[in-house]
């Protein structure tokens, strides 16, 4: 039996009023411009909404997630958004935010098969294969996930500052830092990497002294 969605469109007349009752001005103030300061780049898991998580209301972070938090220098769609992201909004902080126990990590890590998402997980394994050694160290099946999870949002993060995106703007002098987060689902806080970087080559720097400390 087809479940009724009736309850969204309460829902979101509740939400509405409310936001209009509290202040008159938002949806008028929100339809003329958008000003983020952020843009988020996470996992699609339903647990990790952007907005909640680091207490911003709409308007307010501007958002790309898909699977594993992937950013892969071909990817038409997620360049797109950091391109209008860092050229138009002129966005301060760019956010990787990867989480604890992500399915699309765990998949990646022990070869589980699902269908059409392992090609794209296969951007995941590669960071796995990387760092086979450092993972083969680390016995515990849900610690290995979690490192993983890690190490794919460094990742991430290193591959964006090497886009042409970022490239340029640091060119221009353009000031934008990216970051690499880790989101834990059983207390809701966000672990900073120790990745965050302004330029090319702080992003290597960084990278290279965040591994040494894991191990
Ligand atoms: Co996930």
């Amino acid at each position: 039996m087809e479940r009724s969605i009736e309850h969204l469109f309460t829902n979101n007349k509740n939400w509405s009023e409310r936001m209009h009752s509290e202040d008159p001005e938002y949806f008028s103030r929100l339809v003329n411009q958008q000003s983020p300061e952020y843009l988020w780049i996470g996992c699609s898991d339903s647990r990790v909404p952007a907005n909640q998580i680091i207490g911003l209301a709409p308007g307010e972070v501007f958002v790309h997630r898909n699977i594993a938090n992937v950013v892969v220098h071909s990817d038409l769609n997620a360049l797109s958004v950091i391109h209008y992201a860092v050229e138009m909004l002129r966005v301060k902080h760019i956010l990787v935010v990867g989480h604890y126990g992500c399915g699309g990590v765990k998949a990646a890590l022990f070869d589980n098969r699902t269908g059409l998402t392992d090609n794209w997980l296969r951007h995941v394994q590669d960071v796995r294969d990387r760092h086979d050694s450092r993972l083969a160290q680390i016995e515990d099946p849900k610690l290995k996930v979690d490192r993983l999870c890690e190490l794919n949002a460094m990742q991430q993060v290193v591959n964006i500052c090497q886009t042409s995106v970022l490239r340029d703007a640091w060119a221009r002098g353009q000031t934008v830092t990216v970051h690499g987060w880790c989101y834990a689902l059983e207390d809701g806080l966000v672990r900073d990497l120790g990745v965050s970087a302004g330029c090319r080559e702080e992003a290597v720097e960084r990278y290279r002294d965040a591994l040494d400390k894991i191990l």
